[in-house]
């Protein structure tokens, strides 16, 4: 497709929603409770915010400018402004990143869908957090099921990906958003008004700085890359159909505040009723999928709650995996001069491939591990810990380096048609801060730091 004929979001709110649906999604309800437990609670909050603020917004935001300054996919955008060098290979990271995601990210999206159906079926009440535990435990770690949904989760994503931009990914994205607020508030309620709740809000909210380690710094740059979607070329590829006249500044901040928000929420309703219920904080993966049905089972009709609840976490995870695939498919189909019918089918059964052995790997396959990592947290390792970091910091020196500051600033802000207030503060950040952060964490996650001392 020539760079002319390509597909924008139709409204502003549909630019909004669909780049918010990426970002929101199990990343912020899923694995920010789940990280935040296994890494001592709200020291990893701070950690958390402060890469959001002083790496997340400069990444989102340079990313916004590579994209709608190309109009094209993650790997295209750098042929096109450098081309013949190696700096397509941060395209070439992101695509790989956003399919080793989805590798894993698919099969979490499908337990949302048999929650779905044991809401429907089964009934929250009578039931204690034991046998909450013991059921997912069966459901999880077994072979068939698990798969199914995690195949029929990807069926979904690749119809939609197939029906193009802007009837799949913007629609999709208009419905849920709002709702999935609306019940998270309620949600919050009931649970932080559990007996013992002021425990969870204080491993939530009070930080013990003791458990800050280099371990804890990386694994907060990496939620905090995660749940906003960046370092990987997502945002390049959605800011690709962006117009002229989306304001990337504005969307830029307004969708990390609502990330952020949704991700305090989240913690917010699950840490009260985690140390209401005796679950441990650290029990990594399954912690939401245990600890939520002990709050709906808490809930007048519950399992009415419950398939709500589901269903939006299941919209929202399908916003993002339809942002993922978009990565892969829009590479593919752009590059490969595949239709775009045909790029999407071998994107999603590749995929089909990781998910299924990412499922595996919870139950029959536990046991094969690589650094003591099961495929499914490997894959979780290198994208979320590796990849997207690593990206994001290439992309800021990429701008930094090779992209004239004038070009920069005409883009984002609209040929000078609307000011950009902290725009030398926004460069600073972009082109020193951000890579130089983001390397020092590395280095030191790395064990490099220690070794460079024993020189001094
Ligand atoms: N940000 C998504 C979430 O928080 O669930 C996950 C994700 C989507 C990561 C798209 C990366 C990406 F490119």
């Amino acid at each position: 497709m020539g760079q002319n004929e390509r597909v924008t979001f139709g409204s502003k709110l549909g630019v909004i929603l669909a780049t918010v649906g990426s970002a929101v999604g199990l990343g912020n309800i899923w694995r920010f409770p789940y990280m935040l437990g296994e890494n001592g609670g709200a020291a990893f909050l701070l950690v958390y915010f402060i890469c959001i603020l002083i790496l997340g917004l400069p990444v989102m935001l340079t990313e916004f400018f590579i994209g709608r300054h190309t109009h094209r996919n993650a790997a295209g955008a750098f042929k096109a402004m450098v081309p013949g060098t190696k700096w397509s290979l941060i395209g070439y990271n992101g695509v790989l990143a956003a399919f080793l995601i989805l590798g894993f990210y698919c099969v979490i999206a499908g337990w949302t869908l048999e929650y779905i159906w044991q809401s429907v079926t089964g009934g929250m009440h009578g039931k204690g957090a034991d046998q909450f535990k013991l059921e997912f435990e069966t459901f999880s770690t077994g072979v068939v099921r698990p798969i199914a949904w995690t195949i029929l989760f990807l069926g979904l994503t690749h119809v939609i990906i197939v029906s193009g931009v802007k009837n799949g990914i913007e629609r999709a994205s208009k419905v849920m958003m709002p709702l999935l607020f609306l019940i998270m508030a309620v949600l919050c309620i009931r649970s932080v008004t559990l007996d013992n709740a002021a425990e969870g809000l204080a491993f939530l909210f009070k930080p013990d700085f003791t458990k800050l380690d280099s371990s804890v710094i990386l694994s907060g740059m990496g939620q905090a890359f995660f749940s906003l979607s960046i370092g990987m070329g997502c945002l390049i590829t959605y800011s690709s159909y962006f117009n002229k006249q989306t304001n990337l500044q504005t969307t830029a901040l307004q969708v990390t505040v609502l990330d952020t928000l949704v991700a305090v929420l989240a913690g917010v309703m699950i840490f009260p009723a985690v140390f209401s219920f005796g679950i441990a904080p650290t029990a990594g993966p399954e912690l939401v999928f245990i600890t939520l049905p002990n709050v709906f089972g808490q809930l007048p009709f519950g399992s009415l709650w419950s398939f709500i609840f589901f269903v939006l976490l299941g919209l929202a995870a399908l916003t993002s995996t339809i942002s993922l695939h978009e990565v892969a498919t829009a590479y593919v189909h752009e590059e490969h001069h595949m239709s775009r019918g045909k790029a999407a089918l071998l994107v999603s059964l590749g995929v089909l491939i990781l998910g299924t052995i990412s499922s595996l790997s919870f139950g029959v396959l536990k046991t094969y591990t690589v650094m003591g990592l099961t495929f499914f947290d490997l894959l979780d390792y290198v994208t979320a810990k590796i990849m997207l970091p690593l990206g994001g910091m290439m992309i800021c020196v990429f701008v930094g380096l090779r992209v004239d500051r004038k070009i920069l600033k005409a883009e984002l802000t609209n040929e000078g048609t609307i000011p950009f207030y902290f725009f030398n503060t926004y460069a600073f950040f972009m082109k020193y801060i951000a890579p130089i952060a983001i390397g020092v964490i590395f280095l030191n996650e790395l064990g490099l730091i220690k070794w460079m001392k024993g020189f001094f």
